[in-house]
C-alpha cells in the first residue's frame, strides 16, 4: 500500500528526450512526454482508439502519435488528430474519448508526477530542495529498477547498520555497530542519526577527503542522519571531519560531507524506481569529482539492490512468517507507523471527495 495523493519522482528530464517514457508509478500506466510548449505532459499509457500502448509510438511537433494506426494526444489527454477519423466526411476528433491525465511538475532536476485524485493536486506539497537551487551545490546520481516493496528500502536507509556487511568494501566498518543510533520523530519526519569519533575514514569517504583536498590518513569524526519524509523520501547527511574540529558542525576546510539523496518511486506492491544520488557542498565545479562519486555510489547502491530483492523474494515465499524489531530498526518502524497513520487519512481524503462528487453529480 502507498500514499497516492503526493508528489513522487517519475524520471529524469533526459529519459524525455525527443521520445515519450512508459512508466507505471503507484499501479498506474502512466506515458511522460513534453509537449510543444516544452512543458512535460503524463496521460495513461493507453490509445483510445484500440487501447494500444501510447508509449510505443512517438514525438511529432510536441504532440504524441500512437505507433500503432496515427492518433495524436495533446498534454490534456484530448485527441488532437487522428487518420482517416471522419464520419460522413467530417472530422469526428471530438467523438474520442478523452484519457486521464496525470498533473506533473519539472523541478529541482526531477520530473515529479501525482497519481492520485487530480483535485488535491497541490504544488505547494512538493518535497523543497533547497540544495538543487544553489550553485554552491552539486549534483550526480542514478536510477535502479529494484523488485521490492518500498518499504524495504526505506528500512534499509534508515537503518545504515547494514553497511558493515553489504558494503565492507566502500562505506562499512566496524564502528558503525559500536555507535549505537538514536531516532526521533517531529511531526511526519523521522530522523536517525549515528555518530563516529576518531575513527579511519572507509574508502569511500578517503576519496572524498582527498577529493576536497584533505588529508585521508588522520583520524576522523563521521556522521549519518538519515531523515525520512513522507511518501518515501530519504535524504542522509553523510560525512567525516578531521577529529576534533566539531564533527558534522565542522568548518569546510575541515570536512568532506554530502547529502544521499533517495527518492523510493513504488511500481507496484514490489516493485519501485530508486532514484539514488549524492549532493555535496564542495568543489562543486569539479566534473570530474561528480563523475567519480557517482561511479562509486552506484557501485554501492547496487549492492543494495541484490541483497533487497533476494528479501523480497523470501518475504513473499513465507508470508506468515514474523519479522524481529531491534532496536536497529526503530527508523524504519518509526516511518511505516507515519505512512500507516497517513494512509489512513488519505482514505478517509478520498472518500470524501467521492461522496463531494457524487452529491454533485446528483
Ligand atoms: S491503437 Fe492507437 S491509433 Fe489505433
Ligand atoms: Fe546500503
Amino acid at each position: 500500500m502507498y500514499l497516492k495523493n503526493t508528489w513522487y519522482v517519475a524520471c529524469m528530464p533526459d529519459e524525455l528526450e525527443g521520445k515519450p517514457l512508459g512508466r507505471q508509478v503507484c499501479g498506474e500506466k502512466i506515458v511522460f512526454f513534453r509537449g510543444p510548449d516544452g512543458q512535460v505532459a503524463a496521460v495513461e499509457d493507453f490509445c483510445p482508439h484500440r487501447g494500444a500502448p501510447l508509449s510505443l509510438g512517438f514525438m511529432r511537433d510536441g504532440h504524441l502519435v500512437c505507433g500503432y494506426h496515427g492518433l495524436t494526444i495533446g498534454g490534456d489527454g484530448r485527441c488532437a488528430s487522428m487518420p482517416g477519423l471522419r464520419i460522413d466526411g467530417v472530422s469526428a476528433i471530438r467523438r474520442v474519448p478523452e484519457i486521464r491525465r496525470f498533473p506533473v511538475i519539472e523541478r529541482y532536476g526531477f520530473v515529479w508526477v501525482w497519481t492520485g485524485d487530480v483535485e488535491l493536486a497541490d504544488p505547494g506539497k512538493l518535497h523543497h530542495l533547497a540544495w538543487a537551487e544553489d550553485a554552491n551545490w552539486a549534483y550526480g546520481g542514478g536510477l535502479y529498477h529494484v523488485n521490492c516493496d518500498y518499504r524495504l528500502m526505506i528500512d534499509n536507509l534508515m537503518d545504515l547498520t547494514h553497511e558493515t556487511y553489504v558494503h565492507a568494501s566502500s562505506i562499512g566498518q566496524p564502528e558503525i555497530e559500536d555507535a549505537a543510533p538514536t531516532t526521533r520523530v517531529d511531526g511526519d519526519h523521522v530522523i536517525t542519526s549515528r555518530f563516529m569519533e576518531n575513527i579511519k575514514p572507509p574508502p569511500f569517504w578517503a576519496t572524498a577527503l582527498r577529493g576536497n583536498g584533505l588529508a585521508d590518513d588522520v583520524p576522523c569524526d563521521r556522521w549519518q542522519i538519515c531523515r525520512f519524509t513522507p511518501p518515501s523520501h530519504v535524504m542522509i547527511d553523510v560525512g567525516v571531519a578531521h577529529a576534533g574540529h566539531g564533527g558534522f558542525d565542522a568548518d569546510p576546510q575541515h570536512r568532506a560531507g554530502s547529502i544521499v539523496v533517495d527518492f523510493i518511486t513504488p511500481e507496484s506492491d514490489t516493485s519501485i524506481w530508486y532514484f539514488w544520488g549524492m549532493a555535496r557542498n564542495f568543489k562543486p565545479e569539479d566534473t570530474e569529482l561528480t563523475a567519480r562519486i557517482r561511479e562509486g555510489q552506484a557501485k554501492i547502491f547496487s549492492e543494495d539492490l541484490e541483497i533487497l530483492e533476494a528479501q523480497q523474494r523470501n518475504l513473499l515465499a513465507n508470508p506468515g512468517r514474523k519479522i524481529l524489531n531491534l532496536n536497529i530498526d526503530a527508523g524504519g518502524v518509526r516511518s511505516r507507523r507515519i505512512l500507516e497513520r497517513l494512509l489512513e487519512d488519505e482514505q478517509r481524503e478520498r472518500a470524501a471527495l467521492r461522496e463531494t462528487q457524487e452529491t454533485s453529480d446528483a
